[in-house]
């Protein structure tokens, strides 16, 4: 990787994955993109308007650029697809089939992110195999498995380089999620911190994997800069810190608010999204294929969590 454009990098994970590929691979290297941006992004480093379902748009960016690698993380998330399934598709596998078909043209490497929502009904629940039955209840579930497969097929059919990793939940304090099933993991923090109790609409004892954002970070580029002859796999590694469910997340932020009330409050969409999805992963081929290794387990993320929202409020 030494020209990058990041699609979606105003959102959850591009706003902090595009901090560190600027650190890793110079600020004017890292191209960040999105529908619309704000003046920091524009004074952070090159920052272009575009939507991923603009080939046009997007094929002009990357001759501009002169980029090599393209992370496509322009997409709706799970509990807003479902409330708009034939959006979700127009711009997850739209704006994924635009960046793989300029990269097949122009020889580009591509990371795109899979999901837990790949998996379903009919998937082993405990220890999600890497590869295991994929039949998914959501739109953004089947987007993401029609994904894996169109990815693999450019690898194969095209030999475009594609990567991907099936992210689980991803908590962080910098850029909330829009409107997913795992999003409570990270209101947590935030109403436990500002309120000191937090209404969940995911039920207790839903067991679902979550991981820290630094780590989802590193995930990028230690994939992408893994030797491909080592890749038995690419589209997509199972990776996972933890298998948490919210009593397990609220005794964690109870070591530090004794006083953290939580109760509930069970949204029946994201539930049944949530128990459609595995318990915890099995996440041993992304450790031999290019070294998966999270740092962040959940009494860790809870202190970084904690001080990050604290200091980022000015509490
Ligand atoms: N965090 C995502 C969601 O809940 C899962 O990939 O939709």
């Amino acid at each position: 990787m030494k020209k990058i454009l990041v699609t979606g990098s105003t959102g959850q994970i591009g706003s902090e994955l595009i901090v560190r590929l600027r650190e890793l691979y110079g600020r004017d290297n890292v191209v960040g993109s999105a529908r619309k941006g704000k003046d920091e992004d524009f004074a952070a480093g090159p920052f272009e308007t575009m939507d991923v379902q603009d080939a046009g748009r997007l094929a002009e960016l990357v001759d501009k650029y002169q980029i090599d690698t393209i992370i496509n993380n322009a997409a709706m998330l799970s509990a807003v697809g479902e409330q708009n399934p034939q959006a979700l598709w127009a711009v997850n596998m739209g704006g994924l089939y635009n960046v793989l078909e300029v990269a097949r043209e122009k020889n580009l490497k591509v990371f795109i992110p899979s999901s837990i929502a790949a998996f379903g009904p009919g998937t082993p629940l405990e220890q999600t195999p890497q590869d295991t039955i994929q039949r998914p209840s959501t739109i953004y579930g089947v987007s993401k498995v029609a994904g894996e497969l169109l990815c693999d097929y450019y690898f194969k059919r095209f030999g475009v380089d594609t990567r991907g990793v099936r992210y689980p939940g991803i908590i962080s304090y910098k850029t909330l999620p829009g409107g997913g099933t795992t999003d409570y993991a990270v209101h947590i923090y935030f109403d436990a911190i500002k309120q000191g109790r937090y209404t969940s609409f995911i039920d207790k004892g839903t067991f679902m994997d979550m991981m820290y954002m630094p780590d989802a970070v590193e995930c990028v580029i230690d994939l992408m800069e893994t030797d491909p002859s080592k890749l038995k796999h690419r589209n997509a590694f199972n990776v996972s810190a933890m298998s948490i469910d919210p009593e397990m997340l609220a005794a964690e932020i109870r070591q530090h608010i004794p006083e953290f009330v939580l109760d509930y409050e069970v949204d029946p969409v994201r539930q049944a999204i949530a128990e459609s999805w595995p318990n915890s992963l099995d996440t041993s081929a992304a450790k031999e294929e290019w070294g998966f290794e999270p740092k962040f387990d959940l009494a860790a993320m809870t202190v970084d969590m904690i001080k990050g929202i604290k200091h980022e409020s000015d509490l």
